[in-house]
């Protein structure tokens, strides 16, 4: 994780340096740091926190000079948030200063054969030891900057991304990537350089993104040379024309990204099925979907690879899948898919689910399958990330940017392109019917208005959460499509409340969880009219028996559990399968005004990064 700035160009370096760590700071916010070189010497400043302590920390006289300067917001890896191991680390020399994303593996060994050699360290961290060894290339080789980050990164295992500054060669900025993304703005006379697009959009819509194994060398008033790393070949830099605009990555009068990003749902929804989905001539049209139906057909099975939300959506994705189109779907933990010597074939199909499309285990889940010959098709937000790029094909979700680390209209966007996908091959494959799958169609085509009138109960929700923000612990019950909202809801509400919460499927309760039911513990039921209704009421009763809170999720009109629970949150009627759509939304904003009304921060909570380019 991590984020990355820099500057090199005409305008002050400072505030583009500063803004931009801002805008990264969803992907870590444990510590800040920039580095600003005022034409003769170089300025650090770092510290524990956020960049808003760090702009606290600042002397005056740094917010001021120099063209040319790197920052850092860093997500911890190794070494404890504190100001000695945050970024720009100092070689010993006191000549480079590095910023780096990402782990380097085999830094203990490199560490010793450095201390051997005579250097010290400071910190705990693996970057210093990475500044040091390019140091000690370049003075070993006698060679500039560009020659040594070449040579030192060559002896590396791991991840990163870097920008490395050397005082005595002032005019010059050396970037690399392998794992972890780096993007370059390219303006007139100038360079930025970022971890994503959202640094430098007010200033250049031209980037450039780096490909894993690649260097560049930005020069002031000249060029980039970008190289192959292993090899030292040329790559002609290919730029870019960003789409994105500033207004995307704002808040637009919310208090919170994630308050936006809830109310953005209905659009997010609509702008993800426009364009695939059209009901006038009852067909779904996906050019990553068509262009492969064969394999699609052909496949013995389909397995889902994903972590945290996105791996919500894949258990989603199961259900629908295996329901219409009769194909059968394991889902699974990127993290231990990878690992576990997964028998895959050449017949397999494999779902690739990610909103930052950088997740460094679905990305080593992809190359595992591929590496056996399997088909992968992405399912990600984020347009030319590494995993859009790693796949064979994909479907992008349209959901813009996601700003808020707990993830809300990337995971109603995934759903709804995996339904689009299923509802696809279903046809394809004649395991719908024509007047079902229109029935579909009309009924995904309502959603966005449906998922509006679920956000009307916004005040309803706020004064449920005020009644039970200070409980330690929830439990979310779901059966069938909704027990993966289920699992969606609890993880909601740990990442941004810090409450524990347990997500199960409904009828799991009485095999261990009913132990903890008392008159203190609140549950969240879906119970919606469609699916296995009449069970989750025995299951409620089952807890009103021991004298539990029930906040029930329901269908308009609802009677019978209206009668039982404490509280009902009403959500519009849908299709079974398109239920999740909705039932999901009163589970964001409850978890959102609990965590609000115990003031911690939604958009940054604890621990959390946005990307998570570390295994
Ligand atoms: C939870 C959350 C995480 C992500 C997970 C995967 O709100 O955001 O659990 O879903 O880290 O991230 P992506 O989808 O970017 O691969």
């Amino acid at each position: 994780m991590c984020g990355i700035v820099g500057y090199i160009g005409p305008r002050e370096a400072y505030p583009i340096i500063i803004e931009g760590l801002k805008r990264l700071e969803y992907r870590g916010y444990d510590s800040a740091g920039i580095a600003l070189f005022d034409g003769t010497d170089l300025k650090v400043c770092k510290t524990k926190g956020k960049v808003v302590d760090l702009e606290n920390k600042l002397p005056t006289d740094i917010t001021n000079t120099g063209h040319i300067g790197i920052g850092h917001t860093r997500w911890a890896t190794h070494g404890v948030p504190n100001d000695v191991n945050s970024h720009p680390h100092y070689s010993n020399s006191g000549n480079l200063v590095i910023i780096h994303n990402g782990i380097i593996e085999n830094y203990e060994s490199l560490k010793k054969e450095l201390i051997n050699r005579g250097f010290t360290f400071k910190s705990d961290t693996d970057t210093e030891v990475l500044v040091n060894l390019i140091e000690d290339v370049k003075n070993k080789e006698n060679v500039k900057l560009g020659k040594a980050v070449q040579i030192a990164l060559n002896q590396v295992v791991g991840a990163y991304a870097i920008a490395v500054f050397d005082k005595t060669q002032p005019k010059e900025i050396v970037i690399a990537r392998l794992g972890s993304p780096l993007a370059v703005g390219v303006g007139k006379d100038e360079f930025f350089i970022a971890s994503d697009a959202s640094p430098f959009l007010e200033y250049t819509k031209n980037a450039i993104y780096l490909e894993d194994e690649e260097m560049a060398i930005i020069r002031l008033n000249r060029d980039i040379k970008i190289r192959k790393i292993k090899d030292d070949s040329l790559v002609d830099p290919y730029v870019q024309t960003l789409k994105l605009n500033l207004e995307q990555i704002e808040k637009g009068g919310f208090d919170h990204f994630m308050l936006k990003e809830i109310y953005e749902q209905p659009k997010a929804i609509t702008d993800t099925y426009r364009g695939r989905l059209n009901r006038q001539e009852a067909i779904i049209k996906m050019s990553g979907v068509e262009d492969n139906m064969k394999r699609f057909l052909n496949a013995d099975r389909i397995i889902i690879v994903a972590c945290g939300t996105s791996w919500h959506a894949g258990l989603v994705a199961e259900y629908i899948f295996e329901d219409l189109a009769r194909i059968p779907v394991e889902v699974e933990y990127a993290s231990e898919f990878r690992y576990r010597n997964p028998i895959i074939t050449e017949k397999d199909v494999i779902i690739a689910i990610s909103q930052s499309g950088e997740t460094a285990d679905t990305l080593a889940a992809i190359k595992l399958a591929k590496s056996k010959g399997a088909f992968v098709f992405g399912v990600c937000n984020v347009v030319g990330s590494s995993i859009a790029r790693e796949t064979d094909a994909g479907a992008y979700t349209h959901a813009g940017p996601e700003i808020g680390v707990a993830s809300t209209k990337a995971f109603t966007t995934q759903i709804t392109v995996l339904t689009l996908m299923a509802l696809r091959l279903a046809r394809a494959k004649g395991t719908i019917s024509s007047s079902d799958f229109r029935h579909h169609l009309l009924e995904l085509e309502m959603i966005p208005k449906k998922v509006e009138k679920v956000l009307e109960s916004n005040d309803h929700i706020k004064y449920i959460a005020d009644i039970y923000k200070d409980v330690h612990n929830f439990l979310y019950l779901g059966r069938g499509y909704n027990f993966p909202v289920a699992l969606e809801g609890a993880l909601k509400l740990k990442e941004i409340s810090y409450i524990h919460a347990e997500g199960y499927p409904a009828a799991e309760m009485k095999h261990g969880p009913i132990a903890l039911i008392d008159e203190n513990m609140p549950i969240v039921v879906i119970a919606t009219k469609k699916g296995h209704y009449e069970k989750v009421v025995s299951n409620i009763q089952e807890i009103k028996s021991r004298k539990g809170k029930i906040i029930g999720i329901v269908t308009e009109g609802d009677v019978d559990v209206r009668k039982l629970a404490d509280h009902v949150i009403e959500v519009p009627e849908t299709l079974e399968s398109l239920s999740p759509l909705l039932t999901t939304i009163p589970l964001q904003l409850l978890s959102y005004h609990i965590a609000v009304l115990l003031g911690k921060n939604v958009d940054q909570p604890r621990n959390l990064a946005k990307s998570v380019t570390v295994e």
